[in-house]
C-alpha cells in the first residue's frame, strides 16, 4: 500500500517533480482554475498604487492579471510573483519578456522561510499556500512580508468531500491499488478544507478581521475545450490519478485511463469537461 495519498503534497516536491509537472501542463492548469482565480482577484479589491506579492505564483498567470489593476497614472503600483520552483519562475520570466508589462518581477524563494528586501500592501495567492510542512510557522513568516495595515487575500480549496469529481477519480484508482486513509490537514491541495483549522493558523499568526467566504463554481478539467480523452490524459499525467497508479503496469494504467474517459464523458457541457469545485476566499488584515 502507498504510504500516503497522492494528493498529500509538501512544498519540497514543488521545487522538483511537482514544479516540472505543473510546468508541462501550465496552460491546462491555468485554464482550469481561471474562474476561481478571477473570483479571488476581484475579492482582493486591488487599488492602483498598491505593492502586491503573489505567493506560489507558478507560471505567473495571476501576477500578470494583477499588474494592470495596481499600476497608477504615475506608474506606481507593482506586483512580485514568488515561487519555490525555479522551472516555473523561468516560465514566468519568459512570459514577462514576451509581455509589455513594466511593473512585474519574479523571485524564486521559499515563502515559509526568511525575509524579503521590501514589504507589501497585499499578499495574494491562488492555491499557492496549502503545501507548507508547518503552516503555522509559514503564515507567521509571511506576515512579515506585509506593511503595517497590509492585508492578505488568497484562495484555497475547500474540503475534498465538496469536490465530488475528486472522489470519483479516486474510486478509479482504488479499483487497482489500496490507498491509505487521508491524514487530516495534511499539506496538499485540500490542507485547508477545514475552515476552523485555517482560521486557527491565521489567528496564531496574529491576522485580524479574518473572513472565509465560500466560492462554488465550475472548472473545466484540462482547460477550456478539453475532450474526455484529453482531460483523462491530463489526470493521468499531471493530476493525482496518475500518481496513485505510478507503480502499476502499463495495462492497468491504460484501463484506468479508459475508466476516466468513460467517467468524464458524463461531465461534458458545451464542449468542455465541467466539474464542480468549492473553494475558500480568504481575507484578513495585519
Ligand atoms: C497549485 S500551484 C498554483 C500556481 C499559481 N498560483 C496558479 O494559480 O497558477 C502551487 C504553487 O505554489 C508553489 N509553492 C508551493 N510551496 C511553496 C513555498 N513554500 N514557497 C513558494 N512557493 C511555493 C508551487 O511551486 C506552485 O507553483
Amino acid at each position: 500500500m502507498a504510504e500516503k495519498l497522492p494528493q498529500e503534497i509538501e512544498s519540497a516536491s514543488w521545487a522538483g517533480e511537482m514544479g516540472e509537472k505543473w510546468n508541462n501542463y501550465v496552460e491546462e492548469f491555468e485554464g482550469m482554475i481561471a474562474p476561481v482565480g478571477s473570483a479571488a482577484i476581484s475579492h482582493a479589491g486591488f487599488v492602483p498604487g498598491e505593492k502586491v506579492i503573489d505567493i506560489g505564483c507558478g507560471g505567473g498567470a495571476t501576477t500578470f492579471e494583477i499588474a494592470p489593476l495596481v499600476i497608477d497614472e504615475e506608474g506606481n503600483g507593482q506586483v512580485t510573483g514568488l515561487d519555490l520552483s525555479q522551472t516555473l519562475v523561468n516560465t514566468a520570466n519568459q512570459r514577462l519578456t514576451d509581455s509589455s508589462l513594466s511593473n512585474v518581477n519574479f523571485l524564486c524563494a521559499d515563502a515559509a522561510k526568511g525575509s524579503l528586501d521590501t514589504t507589501y500592501d497585499v499578499l495574494f495567492s491562488r492555491f499557492g499556500v496549502m503545501f507548507f510542512e508547518d503552516p503555522y510557522a509559514a503564515f507567521q513568516n509571511m506576515r512579515i512580508f506585509l506593511k503595517d495595515g497590509g492585508r492578505i487575500s488568497f484562495v484555497c480549496w475547500g474540503p475534498p468531500s465538496e469536490q465530488p469529481w475528486v472522489g470519483q477519480l479516486m474510486a478509479i484508482a482504488t479499483k487497482y491499488v489500496d490507498l491509505p486513509a487521508p491524514v487530516p490537514n495534511a499539506p496538499g491541495p485540500f490542507a485547508f478544507g477545514d475552515k476552523d483549522y485555517l482560521r486557527d493558523i491565521l489567528e496564531k499568526a496574529h491576522f485580524n478581521n479574518i473572513e472565509i467566504t465560500r466560492w462554488t463554481g465550475n472548472q473545466q478539467l484540462g482547460g477550456p475545450g478539453a475532450t474526455p480523452e484529453s482531460a483523462a490524459r491530463f489526470v493521468m499525467d499531471a493530476l493525482f490519478l496518475g500518481d496513485a497508479l505510478a507503480d502499476q503496469s502499463d495495462a492497468v494504467k491504460e484501463q484506468a485511463y479508459n475508466d476516466a474517459v468513460e467517467l468524464l464523458q458524463g461531465f461534458v457541457v458545451d464542449g468542455n469537461v465541467e466539474l464542480q469545485g468549492c473553494a475558500w476566499l480568504v481575507r484578513a488584515t495585519c
